[in-house]
């Protein structure tokens, strides 16, 4: 008891710069290992920890305001060409709180033919904040399982009242012709389709 207490002092000094940076560095790996565990693609980490620069960009501007959306308004479609940043915005997005998950559309194509479907899917239904990125770019199969399934992950958030943020090449035709009227009543009814215009490159 004696010894504990003489070295108190000790065991509550300040830390030393290079324990202050082990510290840092410590809490930054496991800031990025449990962003690749949501399924948040590399390539945006480092600019959702503000590592790399973040502009102000309006897919990323859409996507902070999707934040704080009521339930009532719980599907947002990112819409544009390509480079217009929607991907990072999603990350962003995925990367704000506990609880969300980054799926790229061919992944979700990908699972369904796999033996984990069932408890893949039932992650991605249940999660309380989902990106479905690239939506559009799955390839689809002959016998509609693929298109299947995105309409039933879509519905059961949608009847879940969570919170779905998706990107997209395809233009608001492109998707209604693709998806089918039934997902876009969804979304017209709870959530907004943004097309973006090009951003340009300096
Ligand atoms: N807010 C931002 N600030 C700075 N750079 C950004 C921002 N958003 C995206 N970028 C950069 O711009 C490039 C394109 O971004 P991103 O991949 O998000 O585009 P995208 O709209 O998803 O394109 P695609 O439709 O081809 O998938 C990337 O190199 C990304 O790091
Ligand atoms: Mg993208």
């Amino acid at each position: 008891m004696k010894r504990m207490l003489e070295r108190l002092p000790e065991l509550f000094r300040e830390p030393t710069a290079e324990e202050v940076a082990a510290r840092e560095d410590l809490e930054k790996r496991q800031r990025v290992l449990d962003l690749s565990q949501r399924g948040i693609p590399e390539k945006d980490v480092a600019r959702v920890l503000g590592i790399e620069p973040l502009e102000a960009r309006t897919a990323l501007l859409s996507a902070r305001a999707f934040l704080s959306y009521p339930p009532s308004r719980r599907i947002l479609v990112l819409s544009g060409m390509g480079g217009e940043g929607k991907t990072t915005a999603a990350a962003w997005w995925a990367a704000q709180g506990a609880y969300s998950r980054f799926a790229p559309a061919p992944e979700i194509a990908r699972m369904e033919y796999s033996p984990e479907r069932t408890s893949y899917m039932h992650a991605l239904e249940t999660v309380l904040r989902l990106v479905v990125d690239d939506l559009g770019s799955e390839a689809l199969d002959r016998e509609g399982r693929v298109l299947a399934a995105v309409d039933a992950l879509i519905n059961a958030r949608y009847a879940g009242m969570r919170k779905t943020l998706i990107t997209t090449n395809l233009t608001r035709d492109g998707f209604r012709e693709r998806y089918g009227v039934r997902i876009w009543r969804r979304i017209e009814e709870v959530g907004g389709f943004v097309e973006l215009a090009r951003f340009l490159q300096s």
